[in-house]
């Protein structure tokens, strides 16, 4: 029997005959040769169909086939510099052609289509060589967080997906009917991982989170999915520290597994070279005076006023952007106002406005990719702060338990999966890095 392969590993099988299970992406051909590009879900290979080794009612079949129709193939592999594919560089001299289905008209030509359109084919659009090349990256961004953590000694834990708390604000909650009891989908694992960290001392969660965003931007999303650490006995230094080796470590994995991917997508990969542990450290405060210094300096009227800024506010994406262009590397901006961030972060000593959180920013004008922080682990400071933040108290009766048996500074962070592979990727909008994005204003398919 003919081995079935995986067309990623083809340049294993030279020489040898192989069969191919997959799906008809293009086709061309010339009088006694058609040129069948074929797709497996694990790459894309140059089928040769020359007539006089096939039967001639199926070499005429095979010239009319549609695109998408499900085929098997069994032939010799060969090396061809000039066969396009992923990998490239190799073809199949085709001995025979099994068609399994004969697909209908599909409705993703190789013709501009609107991205209205195109995410409305959702279903069919992943099958796509750019899509199919970022969903690929996503997959190995996925695995290599994953990988490190595992290496360095955190345990993965399961946080609730249905939470009676808001975790981060109240303005982004979505509310669930349950049995009478209005909760929510959870905005974050942190709160829970706090508790986890006492019982197992290094922990990641990694799963979707949801916000009702009401903004229409390139980087917010309804449902994405979060990465988020949280160390016991690490205060804001280490915090940084895990999370640029982290991130050095998932650009290096990409450049090594994904360079037909990247390549596909065009992306620079010189830049992505760049990403090397430590990356520059920069507090609010010098934040926002290079901020008005780029805006002095700009003769662009627009750009100006979006970059206005007055010390207290958090950044938007145009401030973000302009000063991540600044840099090679991500970047880290800490000591946000306390009034901008969360309640459950540590103030700074003897600057109480200010507090220990960090932000990575991703270069290239991507911006934010994480938000992470130090933690309170004083009972009655925290409690104050719930108070300031008028939250519920009884709903955080557990979570302030945290600070009563045991408490140790600790540290944490969320990164978003979603904006981490569009940088990564290139991509402008982080719709097109999951498979079935969630945003204002798209629930289908
Ligand atoms: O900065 P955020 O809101 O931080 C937290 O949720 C913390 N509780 C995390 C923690 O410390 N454990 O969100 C973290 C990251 C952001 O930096 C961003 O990458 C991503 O999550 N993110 C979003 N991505 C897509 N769409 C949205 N609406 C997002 N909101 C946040
Ligand atoms: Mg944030």
């Amino acid at each position: 029997m003919t081995q079935i392969i995986s067309i990623q590993n083809i340049a294993n099988y030279v020489g040898e005959e192989v069969m191919i299970q997959g799906w008809l992406y293009a086709s061309t051909g010339k009088g006694k040769l058609q040129f069948l590009q074929v797709r497996d879900g694990t790459g894309i290979v140059q089928a040769v169909l020359f007539k006089p080794n096939l039967p001639e009612a199926l070499f005429d079949a095979a010239k009319h086939l549609p695109q998408e129709s499900a085929l098997i193939i069994r032939g010799t592999v060969k090396q061809n510099e000039r066969a396009p594919g992923v990998p490239s560089g190799y073809e199949i001299d085709t001995a025979s052609l099994q068609v399994v289905h004969v697909s209908e008209e599909y409705p993703i030509t190789p013709k501009e289509h609107g991205v209205e359109f195109l995410l409305e084919n959702r279903h069919l659009w992943i099958r796509s060589r750019k899509q199919w090349a970022l969903l690929r990256i996503r997959a190995t961004v996925m695995r290599a967080l994953r990988e490190w953590l595992d290496k360095h000694g955190f345990l993965e834990m399961t946080t609730p997906i249905l939470t009676p708390a808001a975790g981060e604000g109240t303005s982004t909650l979505f509310e669930v009917d349950y049995f009478g009891d209005k909760i929510y989908l959870a905005q974050t694992g942190q709160l829970y991982n706090e508790a986890n960290i006492y019982a197992f001392g290094k922990v990641y969660c990694f799963g979707p989170t949801f916000r009702a965003e009401k903004s229409k931007t390139r980087r917010h999303m309804t449902e994405f999915w979060m990465l988020e650490p949280e160390i016991a006995f690490c205060d804001l230094d280490g915090l940084m520290e895990i999370e640029e080796q982290l991130i050095s470590y998932v650009v290096e994995r990409c450049l090594d597994e994904r360079a037909n991917e990247l390549q596909i997508l065009e992306r620079d990969i010189s830049l992505l070279q760049k990403i090397v542990s430590p990356f520059p450290r920069i507090s609010y405060d010098e934040a926002v005076e290079r901020i008005n210094k780029i805006r002095e300096e700009t003769t662009d009227v627009e750009l100006k006023k979006l970059l206005e800024v007055t010390w207290g506010q958090d950044f938007g994406s145009p401030h973000e952007s302009e000063l991540t262009k600044q840099f090679d590397c991500p970047i880290f901006v800490y000591g946000f106002p306390s009034a901008a961030k969360a309640f459950y972060m540590e103030p700074w000593p003897n600057r109480p406005e200010i507090c220990k959180s960090v932000d990575m920013l991703a270069p290239e004008g991507y911006g934010e990719i994480i938000g992470g922080s130090e933690r309170i682990s004083d009972l009655n400071l925290l409690l104050k702060r719930i108070h300031e933040e008028k939250l519920p108290e009884e709903a955080f009766k557990w979570y302030l338990d945290l600070r009563r048996y045991g408490s140790v500074v600790h540290s944490g962070f969320g990164l978003g999966v979603e904006r981490t592979v569009a940088w990564i990727a290139g991509i402008h909008h982080v719709r097109e890095t999951t498979p079935f994005p969630r945003t204002l204003g798209r629930v289908y398919p």
